[in-house]
């Protein structure tokens, strides 16, 4: 394999703001992390390993729904994209998606995870070697200015798989969506998967897996920020926690803490008393009808939807208007 290129874009959030959000939200009550603390290298790899589990459905269903329905997916795209990917992670749903387009300008992978993101470019060129990857490393909640030049018969497509939108709390998945129609513009358009509400067990078993990776996940967060902040936080006095909200309609993910914590972080002394829990995730469920509803407030038309057998999951494609 030849050696990675550099990075197209580096806003990789530094060791100082990754304190004042652990800060800030260890500040409130009750306490909370951001969940884009899952992801440091290990963390991208725990989340490719929940992925693949028999009981996390979203992953393989929205694979299903994709390649199923690849010819209605390549056509709404057009003959030219320039593909920009949130989260893209290790890029693996994307990589059937660049098989199947016709002409792709150029691949936009957004990620957090620096390490990861560079191993997909690697990857990526090494299977398309005429790709032009721009690879961004960046929080891609934040306003990103990629600063594009493109042709006018190019058609700027987002694609933000996973129901990743779902982690957002529905104020700021609305303003996420705003954002996106910024960067893309009107009528370029959005590939975006989206979770469904159904059965609270099929849910909980997907965030609850026999072989305890969601739970690794979940502790992972725990040494992420330790090595980031240098603080030295008992990973082992925590446990992984996850519900079903059925009146919120999401998932929420909690690290209990099993023994009493003491820790620094820059000046601040915290406390965290055994029984105390971190909320560290959302995983918002949706209807289509809620979801569309949010779409025409971010300014999208949603064009088409496709579902799988069993309505567990959906993929839409949205344009900008
Ligand atoms: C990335 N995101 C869509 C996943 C989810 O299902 O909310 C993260 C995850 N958390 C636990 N398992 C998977």
């Amino acid at each position: 394999m030849s050696e990675p290129k550099k990075l197209f874009l580096d806003l990789h959030p530094d060791s100082e703001a990754v304190q004042e959000a652990v800060e800030a939200g260890l500040s409130r009550s009750p306490k909370q992390l951001p969940p884009k603390l899952f992801y440091d290298k290990r963390g991208s790899e725990l989340f490719d390993q929940i992925c693949t589990l028999e009981e996390y459905y979203p992953t393989r269903t929205e694979s299903a729904i994709l390649e199923d329905n690849i010819d209605e997916i390549t056509e709404r795209c057009g003959s030219s994209v320039l593909l920009i990917e949130y989260g893209s992670g290790s890029s693996n749903k994307t990589q059937f998606l660049l098989h199947s387009l016709p002409k792709v300008e150029a691949y936009i992978p957004i990620d957090i995870s620096k390490g990861h993101l560079l191993e997909a470019q690697q990857r990526l060129e090494h299977l398309f070697p005429d790709l032009n990857v721009l690879p961004v490393c960046a929080d891609y909640a934040q306003h990103i200015k990629l600063g594009l030049n493109r042709s006018p018969e190019t058609h700027t497509v987002a694609f933000f798989p996973g129901s990743t939108i779902g982690n957002f709390e529905p104020e700021h998945a609305l303003g996420f969506l705003e954002r996106i129609h910024e960067t893309i513009g009107i009528g370029g358009s959005l590939l975006i998967g989206v979770d469904l509400v159904k059965d609270i067990r099929i849910l909980e078993r997907a965030y609850n897996d026999s072989m305890g990776v969601t739970a690794a996940f979940n502790l992972n967060m725990i040494h992420h920020i330790n090595t980031r902040l240098g603080t030295n936080i008992n990973a082992s006095g925590f446990c992984h926690r996850a519900l079903y909200n059925s009146i919120e309609n999401r998932i929420e993910m909690y690290l209990d803490a099993t023994l009493d914590h003491q820790f620094s972080i820059g000046d601040t002394a915290y406390h965290i008393p055994r029984g105390e829990s971190i909320l560290t995730e959302y995983s918002h469920k949706y209807t289509l009808p809620a979801f569309e509803k949010m779409a025409e407030r971010a300014g999208f038309r949603v064009d088409q939807v496709w579902t799988d057998r069993d309505n567990l999951f959906s993929l839409q494609f949205l344009t900008a208007h």
